[in-house]
């Protein structure tokens, strides 16, 4: 069985594991990084019928004392009233500083199961065990995790690198298509942060059997960001490419929206307003648009300007006066651009006429 492996030298440093069937053999793999202790099994109400007797059964064999805690699937578990049940449940689970959380899922999964590791006990281990396309490709790396507030997307949460990711691929391959295409919008936007050869496979190219290579271009993509600039200061803002206008589309819809496809419609506004008020060298649009079609993501979004402004106004990326957005020169090129509060509304106007060639 080939393992792909990607070392990312965020945190204490650690290794993404990518193959086949990994999940029968993720006990072996965590226990290079962890010696056997409790291992708290974080998944949600999908992925535990699908997956966790395989996880569990794979780190029992090797030793680990396991307890596992499932939520509701779906992004409207992202709350802080989960998160509090996590915490209550590492408690009641006797978790000490050496053990550990594994987490078991999407990205949803991942950022509540991380927020809980990060902060209970002031901090003990986690791992990622990614079991979506966007989160193999996106959300288990970097160490971002958090939770939704009333006020909006991702407010609360805490920096905290893993100890280690193991991705298989199996489980990304056998996606409904809606989950599928989530990923794809993240991937996306890699290939237009990175460049061609990337890109080129969702514009013209066949992506499942290429998977395992996307997934490994994708997090050596985001470990290179994330070692630069592992806080934020800067260049990693670059990796909300399109998502100024995503979140609060996922914010106006009350999360009915996935944030796959509200970014792929972020992507696709941001890349026509930079096009229409020359804020791109190129025109961006048509081939961002044609990908994320090809792709079976949407373009366009039914929110008005007002909506979505208002929305984007209370997301965390606004500072003072000013938002900074990421636009897309080129494929391969972005940049930060901050514009006034009061230019926001003119931006995605621009950017939610139709293009001329879909008309
Ligand atoms: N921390 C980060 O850096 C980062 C980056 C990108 C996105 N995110 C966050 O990730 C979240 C979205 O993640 P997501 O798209 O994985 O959503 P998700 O975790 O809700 O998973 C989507 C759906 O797929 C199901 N599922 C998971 N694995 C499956 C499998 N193998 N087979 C069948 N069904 C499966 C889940 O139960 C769920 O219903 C958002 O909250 C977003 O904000 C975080
Ligand atoms: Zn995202």
């Amino acid at each position: 069985m080939e393992i792909k492996s990607v070392r990312i030298n965020a945190g204490k440093g650690y290794d993404v594991s990518i193959g086949e069937n990994l999940l029968g053999s993720c006990g072996d793999v965590i226990g290079k990084t962890i010696n056997p202790c409790r291992a708290a099994i974080i998944t949600d109400s999908n992925v535990e019928r699908l997956f966790l007797s395989t996880v569990a059964d794979s780190l029992e064999n090797e030793g680990f004392s396991v307890s596992t805690f499932s939520f509701p699937a779906g992004e409207q578990s992202k709350s802080i009233g989960t998160l509090s049940n996590i915490l209550e449940f590492l408690g009641e689970s006797r978790l000490t500083r050496t053990d550990c959380v594994l987490a078991l899922g999407g990205g949803v999964t991942g950022d509540l199961a991380g927020f809980a590791a990060g902060t209970y006990l002031r901090g003990i281990r986690y791992v990622q065990i990614p079991t979506t396309f966007l989160a193999a490709v996106d959300s288990s790396v970097g160490g971002k995790t958090g939770i939704n507030l009333m006020t909006g997307k991702n407010l609360a949460g805490v920096f905290v690198q893993p100890e280690a990711v193991i991705c298989d691929v199996s489980c990304v391959k056998q996606l409904p298509d809606e989950v599928f295409a989530d990923g794809a919008a993240e991937a996306i936007k890699t290939g237009i942060l990175s460049g061609e050869d990337l890109f080129s496979l969702f514009e013209t190219g066949d992506v499942k059997p290429s998977l395992a290579e996307i997934i490994k271009m994708c997090v050596t993509f985001k470990g290179s960001i994330v070692e630069a600039d592992e806080f934020e200061a800067g260049l990693r803002k670059t990796l909300n490419l399109g998502h100024t206008v995503g979140h609060a589309i996922e914010k106006c819809s009350n999360y009915a929206i996935s944030h796959g496809h509200a970014v792929a419609a972020g992507m696709a506004v941001i890349a026509r307003a930079a096009d229409r008020l020359g804020f791109s060298s190129t025109p961006v649009a048509p081939r961002i648009e044609k990908t994320l079609i090809r792709n079976s993501l949407p373009i366009y979004t039914d929110f008005s300007a007002e909506n979505l402004t208002a929305a984007a106004l209370s997301d965390k990326k606004r500072s003072g006066e000013e938002i900074t957005l990421v636009i897309p020169d080129s494929i391969g090129r972005c940049y930060l651009k901050k514009i006034p509060v009061s230019t926001l509304h003119s931006v995605i106007n621009a950017g939610l006429e139709v293009s001329s060639w879909t008309s």
